[in-house]
């Protein structure tokens, strides 16, 4: 493992998550935030994240004699799972469980979280000005082996590489939500990225179990979001146009085409705020009476409500029953 000191910067969803795989896969992890009050968030879902892998860690046991088990295990999880026993899924656990004990810290200082960090991992909010800022103060702190990457969703690297003070070392790492069971890492570098570090990049992503897979140039959404976000945009149309309720929208796209699961179940799990940061990004959010407009109303009255997804226990659909 060449890259062994990882830096996550921002604890949310898919920061806790990605900390939380490196971690289980031996890497030593700091995850960077804040203030005091991201710590009070982050820890729960510190707590949360790592209750739910080893939780579908053990139950993969149950998948071993299933015929379409290897279709259904938690892929971060179990690297392989040929030849896989109930007795290695037990050393898993253990060796698993005492890593994500014992392998993450939290850091306020900025100098202190980087000091000797292998790859910084930017996970914060999708908001290209907080990015930046953070890379700005990030840039003279880093050490000179540093790579750094970004999860951002709909932001190419190209578009922060000159505010990092290292353009060659810096790309895209993008992961799925619940990691530890859809392992995808989408890698996708800028015209500047130098390929040795791209492939030191691909390396680490198969160290922390997860399948890389290589954008030969830049692409708005990745491979993934080129398909997913219209996909979920369509559903939010028909919702914001009161074509059908979201329950009949699922409903409809999860018969027709056996997916388990339908796009306001997909969008509890993605978070709405992710969901009303991409919305209010486009111009036409701005337009009094256009759907785009009606979108974020729709999205914004959730939100204010509390009903922000899974993690909050209430999204389009009500967990706490
Ligand atoms: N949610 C998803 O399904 C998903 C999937 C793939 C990638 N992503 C990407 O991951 C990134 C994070 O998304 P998320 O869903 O985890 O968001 P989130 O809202 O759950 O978490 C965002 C985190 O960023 C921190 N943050 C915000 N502004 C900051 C600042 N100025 N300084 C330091 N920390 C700051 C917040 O405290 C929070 O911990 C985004 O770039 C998003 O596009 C999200």
């Amino acid at each position: 493992m060449e890259l062994q000191n990882v830096v996550v910067a921002g604890g949310g969803v898919l920061g806790t998550q990605i900390g939380l795989m490196c971690a289980y896969t031996g890497h030593k992890v700091t995850f960077w935030l804040r203030s005091e009050s991201s710590i009070g968030r982050t820890t729960p879902k510190i707590e949360r994240y790592s209750a739910l892998m080893l939780r579908d860690l053990e139950a993969a046991k149950a998948l071993i004699t299933n015929p379409v088990g290897k279709m259904l295990y938690p892929r971060g999880m179990i690297k392989s799972w040929d030849g896989i026993t109930e007795e290695k899924i037990d050393e898993l656990l253990k060796t698993g469980g005492d890593n994500l004990k014992n392998n993450i810290s939290i850091e306020l200082d900025m100098a202190k979280a980087v000091a000797d960090a292998d790859i910084v991992i930017e996970s914060m909010s999708e908001d290209p000005d907080a990015k930046i800022a953070v890379y700005e103060q990030m840039k003279d702190l880093l050490p000179e082996k540093t790579i750094l990457v970004t999860n951002s969703s709909t932001m190419l690297p190209s578009r922060f590489a000159q505010h990092t003070g290292r353009p060659e070392k810096y790309l895209s790492l993008h992961f799925a939500n619940t990691i530890w069971k859809n392992n995808t890492a989408e890698v996708m570098g800028h015209p500047g990225t130098d390929q040795a570090i791209y492939d030191k990049v691909v390396a680490f992503a198969s160290d922390i179990n997860m399948v890389p897979l290589q954008l030969h140039k830049e692409q708005p959404g990745y491979i993934l979001n080129s398909m997913l976000v219209p996909f979920l945009s369509a559903a939010q149309e028909l919702w914001a146009k009161e074509v059908a309720d979201p329950e009949t929208i699922d409903l409809t796209w999860k018969l027709a085409t056996s997916a388990p699961a339908g796009p306001f179940q997909i969008l509890d799990i993605v978070g709405l705020e992710t969901a009303y940061n991409i919305h209010i990004m486009k111009p036409e959010s701005k337009i009094e009476g256009s759907l785009e407009n009606k979108i974020c109303t729709l999205l914004k009255e959730k939100i204010d409500k509390g009903e922000t997804g899974v993690n909050a226990g209430k999204g389009f659909y009500d967990y706490k029953k």
